[in-house]
C-alpha cells in the first residue's frame, strides 16, 4: 500500500457533550502515481481525512499507513511526512501571513532547512510549475494577486518543497470557470510529468471526474462506496440518495438512455459523450 488508513476512526472533543464521530472505521487506500476523489455531501468527514494522511489529526482509533508502515506521533517523523505529503487547505490563500510572494512560497523550503539559493532555486522553479512568471510576481504583495493567482500561489508554495503526494481541500471553491478549467488542468499535467500522487476533495465533478483513476464517496463519516470513477458515476441512483449529482455529461448519457437511445451511461468526460454520440449516429444512418 503506497497511502491510506486502516478502520480510521476520528472523534472531535470525545469525553465530551459535543463529541462528534467525524470518521468511522474508514480503510482505503491510493495507489502511487494515481489522481483520485474524494467526495461526500458537506460535512461527511473529507477534511476530517485528509487531515490525518499528513498527520495534522490523530486517529481516535485505527491507522494511517504510507509506504506499509504506521505513521506515528513522533515529531521528527512527522516532520518528514509533511515534507513527502504536501496539503493544500481549503481557501489557503485566507493563510497568507508574507509581504511578497516569494516570502510566502519560500516559507516551507526555508522551514524545512534548504539553504537560501535552493530556497531561490526551488520558489522560482513552483512558481513556473503553476504556469505563473516568477518575473512579474516575486515582489508583488500576495494580496494584490487575483484570486485564481492567489490560488495557484498556494499551491506553489506546497510544490516548493517537491511533495510525492498532493492532497488537495476543495481546491476550486470560489474560482470561476476559468481558473477552475485551469487548475484542474494543472494537476492533470503535474500527474502525468511527474507521477504525483494526487487526492482532490472537490464538489466540481465536471471537471474534477475526466482527471481522476478512482472516486472515493463519505456519507457521514463513512466510505459508503469506492472504486473507478466510471463505474462510480454508473451509481446514479446510489449517488443521487446519497444527496450528490453526477457530472453532468453524465447526467445527460442517462436522459438519452431513458428517451430510448442506445448509449452507455457510464461516460463522464466529454471526450466520451463525444465518442458515444458519434457512434450512435453511425448505427442510426446505417
Ligand atoms: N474542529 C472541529 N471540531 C468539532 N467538530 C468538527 C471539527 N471539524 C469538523 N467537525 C465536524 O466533523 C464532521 C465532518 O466535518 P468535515 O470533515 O469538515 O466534513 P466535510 O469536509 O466533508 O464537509 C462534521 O460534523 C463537522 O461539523
Ligand atoms: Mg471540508
Amino acid at each position: 500500500m503506497f497511502i491510506g488508513t486502516e478502520k480510521l476512526t476520528h472523534t472531535y472533543m470525545p469525553g465530551t457533550p459535543f463529541a462528534n464521530e467525524a470518521l468511522k472505521e474508514v480503510t482505503f487506500q491510493l495507489k502511487k502515481g494515481e489522481i483520485a476523489l474524494v467526495i461526500g455531501p458537506s460535512g461527511s468527514g473529507k477534511s476530517t481525512l485528509i487531515q490525518h494522511l499528513n498527520g495534522l489529526l490523530k486517529p481516535t482509533s485505527g491507522q494511517v499507513l504510507f509506504e506499509g508502515r504506521t505513521v506515528g506521533s513522533d515529531k521528527a517523523e512527522l516532520l518528514k511526512l509533511r515534507k513527502r505529503i504536501g496539503l493544500v487547505f481549503q481557501m489557503p490563500e485566507e493563510q497568507f501571513f508574507s509581504e511578497t510572494v516569494y516570502d510566502e512560497v519560500a516559507f516551507a523550503p526555508r522551514n524545512l532547512g534548504f539553504a537560501e539559493n535552493e530556497v531561490q532555486t526551488s520558489v522560482t522553479g513552483a512558481l513556473q510549475e503553476v504556469g505563473l512568471d516568477p518575473d512579474a510576481l516575486l515582489d508583488r504583495h500576495p494580496f494584490q494577486l487575483s484570486s485564481g493567482q492567489k490560488r495557484l500561489v498556494a499551491l506553489a508554495a506546497v510544490l516548493s518543497f517537491k511533495p510525492e503526494v498532493l492532497i488537495l481541500d476543495e481546491p476550486t471553491a470560489g474560482l470561476d470557470s476559468f481558473s477552475r478549467a485551469n487548475l484542474f488542468n494543472l494537476l492533470a499535467v503535474l500527474n502525468r510529468n511527474t507521477g504525483l500522487t494526487i487526492l482532490i476533495c472537490t464538489h466540481h465533478l465536471d471537471e474534477a471526474a475526466a482527471l481522476a483513476e478512482t472516486v472515493f464517496v463519505l456519507k457521514q463519516g463513512r466510505l459508503v462506496l469506492n472504486g473507478p470513477t466510471s463505474e462510480i458515476f454508473s451509481k446514479r441512483e446510489q449517488l443521487h440518495k446519497l444527496g450528490l449529482g453526477l457530472p453532468a455529461v453524465t447526467e445527460i448519457m442517462y436522459w438519452l438512455a431513458e428517451e430510448g437511445l442506445d448509449v452507455r451511461t457510464d461516460i463522464y468526460t466529454l471526450e466520451g459523450a463525444r465518442q458515444e454520440i458519434n457512434k450512435l449516429k453511425g448505427r442510426q444512418e446505417k
